[in-house]
C-alpha cells in the first residue's frame, strides 16, 4: 500500500524534493509511524517545526476549538487569537509590534521590505542595499533567494533582485567595509542551520549590533529555524547579549499549523501603513489559535529549560562519539540544534539511520542535521545514540 501511495505521489507531485521512501501517517511527541505501522524515532521535528513534538494536545485543544468557531474571516477586521499571539510575541521578546504571514520567505520577504520602506521614510531613495552573508539560507521567494549566499540555489532564476551584496559569516571587518551610505539592513541568522549549524561568535554579534545602530542600518535576524525555543531561548538572539531591529519566525511557530510572523521595533514598524504589506491568510484566526497554544505551552510548560538539559545531555554523547569515531569532525550548535560534520559521504549514514528507525538530516552532503522537538527525554537520546553508535560502526568497518 505503501509503495503504490508512493508511486502516485511520484505521478502526481512537482518533483522538487527528494523524498525519503516513505508516507508518514501518524505522529505523537518524538515519535511518526509510516503507512505500514513502522514506527521511527524523529530527530528532525519536520525540519525544527514541531518543537513541542508532534500533534501536542494544547495545540490540537487550540485549534480545534477554534475550528468550531470561526475559520477565516480577513484581516480586514480584527482578529481575536491574533491579537493574543502579538501580544505574547512582543511581550517576550525585543519587539513591539508583529506582522503575520504564512511562511519563513515570506517573513523574510517582509522583512526586507519593512527595511527598505523604512530607510526610504527616512532617507529617500538610495538607501536601498542590503547586506547577506554567505552561506545563509533565507528561503525561496525571488527576494528570498537573492539574500541566500549559496549560488547552488540562485542557478537559473537570474536576474535576482537588484541591491544585494554577501560578506563571509563571522567577519566584522568585511561587514564594516561593506556598509556605504546606501546600506538599509543587515540580514543574517544567528546560527546558520541549512548552511551547516555554524553559529555566530557572541563578540561578533555586539560588535555588529555596535557598528549597525551606529549607521542607523537595520539588523534583521531571521529566526525561521532557531526561533521559538530551539537554543534553550525562545528566540535565539537572546544567546548573544543583542537585540535586532526586526526578526523574521515562521517554522515552529504554530508548531505545525503554517504561520509566519516579523516582529519589530515601533519606529520600524511605522514605515508599514495601510496598502503597503498585506496577506490574506497571514494570522488568520487559525493559524493564531495554534500560535497562542504553542508559545503558551512553550513559556509555561518547562520546555526550554527541557531544551537546555537535554542539549546538553545530548551534546556530551555526540561528544563521547566524536573521540571514538575520526570521520567526525565537528560537532556543532546549541541547545537542541546539533551540526555533525563528517569527512565522509554523509547521505550514505542518513540512510543507515533511517533504516535503523531513526529520522535525521543531512545537509550540504557531509553534515549532520538533528532537531529533535524540545520535549524529547534523555531516554530517546539514549536511543538516538545507540543507533548512532551503530550506525558509525558500520561505517568505520566500511573505511
Ligand atoms: C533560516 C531560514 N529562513 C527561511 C527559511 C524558509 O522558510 P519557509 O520554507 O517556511 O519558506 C528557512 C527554511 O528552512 C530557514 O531555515
Amino acid at each position: 500500500m505503501q509503495d503504490e501511495m508512493i508511486n502516485k505521489g511520484k505521478r502526481y507531485l512537482a518533483n522538487t524534493y527528494n523524498r525519503y521512501p516513505m508516507v508518514i501517517t501518524k505522529g505523537e511527541g518524538c515519535w511518526v509511524w509510516d503507512m505500514t505501522g513502522r514506527r521511527y524515532l524523529d530527530f528532525l521535528a519536520g525540519i525544527a517545526v514541531c518543537n513541542l513534538g508532534h500533534v501536542h494536545k494544547d495545540v490540537l485543544e487550540g485549534l480545534a476549538l477554534q475550528a468550531g468557531k470561526l475559520f477565516h474571516i480577513s484581516n480586514l477586521f480584527f482578529i481575536e487569537p491574533q491579537i493574543k499571539a502579538a501580544e505574547i510575541l512582543v511581550e517576550h521578546s525585543f519587539g513591539d509590534k508583529v506582522f503575520f504571514c504564512n511562511s519563513g520567505a515570506e517573513a523574510n520577504e517582509a522583512a526586507i521590505k519593512l527595511a527598505r520602506r523604512y530607510s526610504w521614510s527616512k532617507y529617500g531613495d538610495r538607501r536601498y542595499k542590503i547586506i547577506a552573508m554567505e552561506n545563509s539560507f533565507h528561503g525561496r521567494t525571488l527576494a528570498t533567494l537573492s539574500a541566500t549566499g549559496q549560488t547552488k540555489f540562485q542557478e537559473g532564476f537570474a536576474p535576482l533582485l537588484q541591491g544585494i551584496s554577501y560578506v563571509p559569516f563571522n567577519d566584522i571587518d568585511a561587514v564594516r567595509k561593506s556598509i556605504d551610505d546606501e546600506t538599509c539592513a543587515v540580514i543574517m541568522e544567528v546560527i546558520q542551520a541549512e548552511g551547516g549549524v555554524y553559529v555566530a561568535g557572541k563578540e561578533y554579534m555586539k560588535a555588529l549590533r555596535e557598528i549597525t545602530r551606529e549607521k542607523d542600518v537595520l539588523l534583521i535576524v531571521d529566526e525561521v529555524q532557531t526561533g521559538i525555543g530551539r537554543t534553550g531561548k525562545l528566540f535565539a538572539y537572546e544567546n548573544f547579549g543583542i537585540e535586532p531591529d526586526i526578526m523574521s519566525l515562521a517554522k515552529a511557530l504554530g508548531n505545525g499549523f503554517p504561520v509566519g510572523a516579523i516582529i519589530a521595533k515601533d519606529a520600524v514598524m511605522q514605515a508599514f501603513v495601510p496598502g503597503t504589506h498585506a496577506s490574506t491568510f497571514g494570522g488568520n484566526p487559525l493559524a493564531a489559535a495554534a500560535v497562542v497554544a504553542t508559545l503558551d505551552t512553550m513559556i509555561s510548560e518547562g520546555v526550554l529549560k527541557n531544551c537546555q538539559t537535554v542539549g546538553k545531555y545530548l551534546y556530551n554523547g555526540l561528544l563521547s562519539l566524536k573521540k571514538k569515531y575520526p570521520f567526525i569532525v565537528e560537532i556543532r550548535g546549541m541547545g537542541l540544534i546539533w551540526g555533525i560534520e563528517l569527512s565522509i559521504d554523509g547521505n550514505a549514514v542518513l540512510k543507515s539511520f533511517m533504516d535503523e528507525g531513526v529520522i535525521i538530516n543531512c545537509t550540504k552532503g557531509n553534515i549532520l542535521r538533528l532537531l529533535p522537538p524540545l520535549i524529547v527525554k534523555n531516554e530517546e537520546v539514549d536511543l538516538f545514540l545507540e543507533v548512532a553508535d551503530r550506525v558509525f560502526e558500520k561505517q568505520m568497518k566500511k573505511q
